[in-house]
């Protein structure tokens, strides 16, 4: 075994999960290696980047856990722009949540916290909404982050700044366990072929939707989505638009993000398909008909990394020293926050305050045993 890293907390995964989470250990003086197969698959680089605990609809403990991260977001973002010395691309936009009939925005499931918008208030907020939908919810707490283009590389930069090793296109192949089962290696090979063995006695799991092939155990699996930009005027689109099955996401300099199809028969097909793109395109012309005629920029896919309840997996793994961090599905750039603070504060020993603790129970990985 590699002795040289032994003290140091392995991160599995160097997406935006594995990103959050090195650069919370790094703040508070642990020493971490980022362990990735190919980061640009990483969901990070894929997501729209929406902060929706509210126009996703959540419910139960995903929504307090959502909440709970949102109330944390400027905080956090302050620390990785403060670290990195680079934007992040935060705006507090707000989302809007179309409805064709009152009946159906009344049974969303956060209306009550939405304001209620008539057609005129629609066209207030949204102007050239397409005229089928009559109703809505405006969430101004909701906004939106620049993942794609600015996060992700503040977060590269603020972990680099702050000591984290990175090994990039390093295949782990195996978990090492010692007699009494605790974690005590990883099996990996590097980017130039070579098989190493480092010695790790605690990893955090930031897989994303390849968790299951590292840890069979854990009920992790992708669903495909299909994604676009259009090149729109600046200012063309001040809120984001959450209709169902599609949403446009403005950013600052008038490129808006459109998302996404959620194939869950897709395992992980890679690549787009005319069913998707057209999806997303009668998807455009129904919520902003104008849209549809600003030019196509970037067409592209990932794969969510879903659960059963379409929960995260957070805390102690099925093995003492793995920890969980993954398993988000729609919403990782929203619960980046809370998870990279949970999971550093677990890692480190930080005992948790009575919210936090009931969270990780929440979303502890064998919630679905019987
Ligand atoms: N967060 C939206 C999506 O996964 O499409």
């Amino acid at each position: 075994m590699t002795a040289a890293s032994a003290s140091a907390v392995c991160v599995l995964g160097g997406g935006l999960m594995g990103l959050a989470v090195a650069h919370q250990l790094a703040r508070r003086g642990q020493s971490v290696t980022v362990i990735s197969r190919r980061r640009s698959e990483a969901a990070g680089f894929v997501a729209a980047g929406m902060l929706a605990p509210h126009a996703e609809g959540l419910s139960g403990e995903l929504l307090d856990l959502g909440q709970a991260s949102l109330e944390r977001i400027p905080r956090w973002v302050a620390q990785i722009e403060g670290d990195s010395g680079l934007g992040c691309g935060l705006r507090t936009s707000g989302i809007v949540v179309p409805f064709r009939t009152a009946t159906e925005r009344d049974a969303y499931p956060t209306a009550s916290i939405g304001q209620t918008l008539d057609r005129i208030g629609l066209e207030r907020e949204i102007p050239g909404l397409g005229p089928e939908w009559s109703t809505g919810l405006l969430f101004e707490q909701d906004g939106q982050i620049d993942n794609r283009r600015q996060l992700m590389r503040a977060l590269e930069r603020a972990c680099v700044s702050l000591g984290v090793h990175f090994m990039e296109g390093a295949e782990v192949l195996d978990l090492e366990r010692d007699s009494t089962g605790q974690l005590c290696g990883i099996h990996l090979r590097s980017a130039e072929g070579e098989q190493q063995q480092l010695s790790c006695w605690q990893a955090v799991l930031c897989s994303g939707a390849w968790s299951q092939q590292l840890v069979p155990q854990l009920p992790v699996f992708p669903v495909k989505g299909q994604m676009l930009s259009l090149q729109g005027p600046r200012e063309a689109l001040k809120r984001v638009i959450f209709g169902p099955g599609t949403y446009l996401v403005p950013r600052e300099d008038g490129l808006i993000v459109v998302g996404a199809t959620s194939e869950r028969d897709a395992g992980f097909a890679e690549g787009l398909t005319p069913d998707g793109q057209k999806q997303l395109q009668t998807g455009i012309a129904s919520l902003l008909p104008k849209a549809a005629g600003w030019p196509p920029m970037e067409r592209w896919w990932g794969f969510r990394p879903c659960t059963p309840d379409e929960g995260p997996l957070l805390g102690p793994g099925p093995l003492p020293g793995l920890w969980l961090a993954c398993g988000h599905h729609r919403n990782g750039v929203l619960l980046a926050a809370i998870t990279a603070e949970l999971t550093a504060g677990g890692v480190m020993k930080e005992p948790p305050n009575a919210a936090e603790e009931a969270l990780l129970r929440a979303f502890r990985w064998n919630r679905f045993e019987n």
